[in-house]
């Protein structure tokens, strides 16, 4: 960053040579009255070349610092591109979770609006679902491809991949306002879900969606265990499991999203 360039330096000395010349003119000019004036008027000028020179440095600061500003979120920008590359890459090699990601943060982006998230959260919430188990890369594949057969302890180092992921996103400041939907995604409204064991209110709404959302893709697609659930199966598991592991709110919202009110009277006339 090149602030105070050579002209201006080669330029405040000449100001300052000029400067002493005249005060040495002055003092060897005979009477006060002479002398006051000489050196106050170079006083004048010199001030008020100091103060364009000075003028000039701040708006070179300020002009610069806006640039690295925009290179900042330039780069921000690529780097969260990366990420969402990487992720579908590694859902890619798997064709249980191809596309995974990708699915939830549109379907999340949608029930946030429909159950009225604040604006600049709502359009946040694609990036969200699609980063929102970023985190699995920090889990063995050998962990990752066991699924339904996993021990107690490997499904402990799965449990990290929430903070794993978190601490992944943290530097990004364009998403710090997601940072908590990614961390608290597997929560559970009875605080049986982790990685803190929330409960309730406690989980912030945005998680609560991500939640809902992330199970609900789950459920309708295939996994080595099961085939994939009917839209309406899935809506009875997690309507089911409401209030006390989903947030009743949210489910509904996404049950509307889906094609209710037809969807809710099918659900309530099953039960
Ligand atoms: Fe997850």
């Amino acid at each position: 960053m090149k602030v105070l360039d050579a002209g201006s330096v080669v330029r405040a000395f000449c100001v300052f040579l000029m400067a002493v010349v005249v005060v040495g003119i002055a003092i060897a000019v005979e009477g006060w009255c002479v002398k006051s004036l000489a050196i106050g008027g170079m006083m004048v000028l010199t001030g008020g070349l100091v103060a364009m020179q000075v003028r000039r440095a701040i708006w070179g600061l300020h002009h610069h610092s806006h640039k690295i500003t925009e290179a900042a979120r330039e780069a921000e920008k690529h780097y969260i591109d990366v990420l969402r590359r990487i992720v579908r890459l590694v859902e890619a090699g798997d064709r249980y979770t191809t596309g995974h990601s990708e699915r939830v943060g549109v379907l999340a982006e949608k029930l946030a609006r429909r159950i009225g998230l604040p604006k600049h959260e709502c359009s946040l919430m694609k990036l969200a679902g699609e980063l929102h188990d970023i985190g699995m890369l920090a889990v063995p594949a050998r962990i990752s491809a066991e699924r339904c057969r996993i021990g107690v302890d490997d499904f402990r180092i799965i449990t990290k991949h929430s903070q794993a992921g978190y601490e992944v996103l943290k530097p990004l400041t364009s998403l710090e306002s997601i940072l908590p939907a990614t961390l608290y995604h597997h929560e559970r409204m009875n605080g049986t879900g982790y990685p803190e064991g929330l409960t309730g209110d406690e989980i912030p709404l945005a998680a609560r969606v991500l939640a809902v959302v992330d199970s609900y893709d789950a459920m309708t697609h295939d996994r080595p265990h099961r085939s994939a659930m009917t839209t309406l199966t899935a809506m009875q598991e997690l309507k089911r499991c409401t209030p006390s592991g989903y947030d009743q709110q949210v489910v509904d919202g996404l049950a509307e999203i889906l094609g209710l009110p037809a969807l809710t009277e099918a659900i309530a006339a099953s039960r």
